[in-house]
């Protein structure tokens, strides 16, 4: 039988042998996948902040984001944002109830955060798909529902981030405020 110290100098030679295998094998990693272009990232690169920076040009109204979540959105968020199988995204009712109900206007701190969201996610079965201005009228018409802006807001990079969400406060941060917010 090996003593304790020699199965030690065992197992480490064995380990080391494996991993000078393994580089061998393997010099510049597994070889897979395509390196990413500069064209690609900024496809992927579409983080908008709580501050609106990231917000692209463009722009939308309320009246067109009626259209547009009429045809791409009301079936599954119900007809005025409720009431169907997806996620409510209108209410204002309290979080501190029995079962609180979250939606845009009681939950969502950031109005940017929206525009970030939908751009990113939805429609749910097409995410990807909306333009810039498209989103900019989605939100804007989202947030006019939950009583937040009036039926003529244009909705920009400029007048977005001036929005103060109902919540705004009701989350505990774990980084300072960003400068500029307040
Ligand atoms: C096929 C069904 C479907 C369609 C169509 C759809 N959504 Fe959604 N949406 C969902 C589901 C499911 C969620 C919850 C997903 C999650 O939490 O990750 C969601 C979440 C959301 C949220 C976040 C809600 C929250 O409080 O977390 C927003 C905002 C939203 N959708 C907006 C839209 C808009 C705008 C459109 C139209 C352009 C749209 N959705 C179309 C199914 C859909």
């Amino acid at each position: 039988m090996f003593t304790p110290e020699q199965y030690r100098i065992g197992l480490l030679l064995a380990l080391g042998m494996m991993a000078v295998d393994g580089l061998a094998a393997s010099p510049g990693g597994p070889g897979l996948g395509v390196p990413a272009t500069a064209e690609d990232i900024a496809r992927r690169d579409t983080s908008v902040f709580p501050d609106g920076s990231g917000l692209p040009p463009g722009q939308g109204n309320v009246a067109a984001g009626k259209l547009l979540y009429d045809s791409q959105c009301a079936f599954c968020h119900g007809p005025h944002g409720m009431g169907a199988s997806a996620e409510e995204l209108v209410g204002r009712g309290k979080l501190n109830s029995a079962t609180p109900d979250k939606t845009l206007g009681n939950y969502w701190p950031y109005a940017t955060t929206v525009f970030d969201f939908i751009r990113r996610s939805m429609p749910l079965h097409k995410p990807g798909s909306l333009s810039d201005a498209d989103v900019y009228a989605l939100t804007a018409y989202l947030l006019h529902l939950n009583g937040l802006i009036g039926a003529d807001t244009v909705l920009n990079a400029e007048t977005l981030p001036r929005i103060i969400m109902p919540n705004r406060e009701g989350f505990v941060r774990m980084w300072p405020e960003p400068t500029g917010l307040r």
